[in-house]
């Protein structure tokens, strides 16, 4: 199979967090006997080329970040300038996010499967994750021990050309953690957390609280 891979993320390839997960899937999608070709919205010189592969593929597979409980702006932005598939292409994503449960990507997850059929494709499945916020801060071991599992997703999807199996499903992890987890999350982020964030905030330049609302009442 020949796959036409898109990132959907706004970010630059060399900090988004699609990038490194797309690294590790297409080692198990070549592994397989797959070519594919890989491209970036967020490089919009690519997007005649894209639009040109996107004419001659049959096999999509988008792959975005969750932004605001849903798909990048960019991403639409680019999508409402291809043309329509005629049923002939199959489509497949990745949709993956920061926040960890699966439950809180559902709603995009079914924005896709509406997306795919006015692009004209045949939906083949999303694969759903969260809990890739740090991706970017770590390298080496720490950061494959995150997106390493996705070579064994590309390997499934070089032989399947979906997402459908239940191996692809359960790779969501838990839709909803219990509540001693979201009491323990909760008070992480009061402190551990915020800390972290107002130090990150002070080093780029933040000089007002985080929680700071000019336009509160
Ligand atoms: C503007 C913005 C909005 C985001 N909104 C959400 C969100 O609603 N839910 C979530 O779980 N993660 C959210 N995230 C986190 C991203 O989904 C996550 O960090 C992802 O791995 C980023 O991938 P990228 O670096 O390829 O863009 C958001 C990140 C940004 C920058």
């Amino acid at each position: 199979m020949h796959v036409l891979i898109i990132n959907g993320s706004p970010r630059v390839k060399k900090f988004s967090n699609t990038d490194k997960i797309l690294d590790k899937f297409c080692e198990g999608l070549s592994e397989k006997g797959n070519s594919y070709l890989r491209y970036e919205i967020s490089d919009r010189r690519q997007w005649e080329t894209i639009r040109q592969a996107w004419d001659e593929s049959n096999n999509i597979l988008i792959a975005l970040p969750l932004y605001v409980e849903c798909i990048p702006g960019l991403l639409l932005e680019f999508l409402e300038t291809v043309t329509p598939h005629k049923d002939d292409a199959d489509i497949s994503f990745i949709l993956q996010s920061g926040f960890a449960e699966g439950c809180q990507l559902r709603c995009g997850e079914e924005y896709l499967k509406l997306m795919s059929k006015h692009l004209g494709c045949r939906y083949k499945g999303t694969l759903v994750k969260g809990d890739n916020f740090s991706i970017r801060f770590f390298e080496d071991e720490k950061r494959d021990r995150i997106t390493t599992p996705y070579k064994r997703m590309g390997q499934i999807y070089g032989e399947e050309a979906s997402f459908d199996s239940e191996e692809c499903k359960a790779f969501t992890g838990p839709e909803v953690f219990p509540a001693y987890v979201r009491v323990l999350v909760g008070l992480m982020f009061k402190t551990v957390a915020r800390k972290s964030f107002e130090k990150i905030s002070k080093e780029w330049g933040c000089t007002k609280p985080l929680d700071y609302r000019p336009y509160g009442t």
